[in-house]
């Protein structure tokens, strides 16, 4: 039978799910792949730490070079998390001839042109499965099974942490700083939950599908993101009312060689294929001109799910013949072929304050309307205790830049803007 000796970086959740995988898993890799793991070392920042893995004291260690330089080690798995100095730690290890795998999204988004580089010099692997959608296998999908597409979008809900916070939102009308720290309990979030919760995570994870998507650079630097702190009970239960429900989405269009590639809150229709994705479940739906329409939907985040990528990842690197990287010149910059497109056309959920007179919805109509922004549903609330009342539009489609140049044009005297989220179909 064939050992492989591979060692660790980092050794929190998604480690520590690792860790129990290959002792739990052993006997059926074993059985299928010929193959015995043996963890040889295992980089920590605190060796006297408590850890959910019953990984032996005598593995751990503070040094990187321990693992990285170790002859017998032949994969490093690296789930330290954060750009630095997990680019830097993979990038010696792939220097010293090692093939890498990573859940590390920051890491490879902000770095994978240098690390690509790396691996291909010195003609060893990267695997990066873990680093988009947890268990779902989006990167070989999109790497290998839709290669004959032309995809021509994707909108994805691909952060569980905000995922499951919206969730619990949209059912209990619960607040989202309370349901933030079960998150963090549950395993889900990042080291540093900003990242989720400012919508980074899913922009680092759209920048890596769009690029293997469209078969060119898409950079995070062009990736636009707005995430979940500025939302309102009151937005997820006026939009409930209104037949829609409220997701973090990550989409990625492309028309020609025109792209869009952004990260926002989104209504969705209720009957939308993914609206009825709740909790830590991620889904990507996408289009490719030959597959159509197609859904992938597993658990997004949590020690267990993304060790079922990562031990995937570790067994295929184990025993391919060849490593397979992406075509495209995987360069720091954005693939000069492609333009993107900021002013993007949605349908817009607005949040108004609104003076309550007659003439009010007149002139709100007609401060649209001069930048050619229509109307398509309104719902009024009662008088709330400043006297104003919420007044709710959902426009038709419009673009990004007229419709915030109407609101920047409105009266405060008349009425205020308190939230502006997009709609999609
Ligand atoms: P975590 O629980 O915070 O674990 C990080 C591990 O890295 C810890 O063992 C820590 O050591 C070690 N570490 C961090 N900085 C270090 C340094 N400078 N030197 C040595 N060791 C260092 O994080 P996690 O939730 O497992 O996430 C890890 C990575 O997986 C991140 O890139 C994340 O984005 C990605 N990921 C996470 C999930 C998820 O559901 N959590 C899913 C997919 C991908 P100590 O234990 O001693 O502190
Ligand atoms: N914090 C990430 C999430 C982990 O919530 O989706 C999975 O990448």
């Amino acid at each position: 039978m064939k050992e492989v000796v591979i060692g660790f970086l980092g050794c929190g959740n998604v480690g520590g799910g690792v860790w129990n995988l290959l002792e739990n898993f052993s006997k059926e890799i074993a059985h299928r792949n010929h193959l015995r793991v043996r963890v040889k070392k295992v980089l920590v920042r605190d060796v006297n730490k408590a850890r959910s893995c019953a990984v032996p004291a005598e593995l751990l260690t503070t040094d990187v070079n321990e693992v990285v330089c170790d002859p017998e080690i032949s994969i490093v798995v690296e789930f330290m998390g954060g750009e630095q100095p997990a680019t830097e730690y993979m990038l010696l290890a792939l220097r010293a001839g090692k093939t890498v795998v990573t859940a590390n999204k920051v890491a490879l988004a902000l770095n994978w042109h240098r690390l690509q580089a790396a691996a291909q010099e010195k003609n060893v692997g990267l695997y990066y499965e873990a680093s988009v959608g947890g268990a779902i296998p989006i990167i070989n999908v999109l790497q290998n099974s839709l290669q004959a597409n032309r995809i021509g979008h994707m909108m994805g809900i691909i952060n569980g942490t905000t995922n499951y916070i919206l969730s619990r939102m949209y059912e209990n009308g619960e607040d989202y700083r309370d349901v933030l720290g079960d998150a963090q309990r549950l395993g889900l979030a990042e080291p540093n939950p900003a990242a989720d919760v400012e919508g980074l995570d899913a922009a680092y994870k759209l920048s890596i599908m769009a690029s293997l998507a469209f078969h060119g650079r898409v950079p995070f630097s062009k990736v636009y993101a707005e995430g979940i702190t500025k939302l309102t009970a009151m937005d997820i239960s006026c939009g409930k009312e209104m037949g829609y429900v409220l997701k973090l989405l990550a989409i990625a269009k492309r028309e020609g060689n025109t792209v869009q590639v952004r990260v926002h809150p989104t209504f969705l229709p209720q009957a939308h294929p993914l609206s009825s994705v709740n909790g830590s479940f991620n889904a990507i739906y996408l289009h490719g001109h030959a597959c159509q329409e197609m859904m992938l939907q597993g658990r997004g985040a949590g020690d267990m799910p993304t060790a079922s990528a990562v031990v995937s990842d570790i067994l295929r690197a184990a025993t391919a013949h060849e490593h397979i990287h992406p075509t495209f010149a995987n360069t720091a910059e954005a693939d000069p072929s492609l333009v993107f497109d900021d002013n993007w056309e949605s349908q817009y959920f607005v949040r108004l304050a609104a003076e309550d007179r007659p003439g009010v919805l007149e002139k709100i109509a007609g401060w649209l309307a001069r930048e050619n922004v229509s109307i398509a549903t309104m719902l009024q609330k009662g008088k709330a205790d400043d006297g104003r009342v919420p007044l709710i539009i959902v426009t038709h489609a419009a673009r990004e830049q007229s419709l915030r140049k109407a609101l920047a044009s409105f009266d405060k005297a008349v009425c205020t803007v308190e939230s502006v989220i997009r709609v999609e179909a």
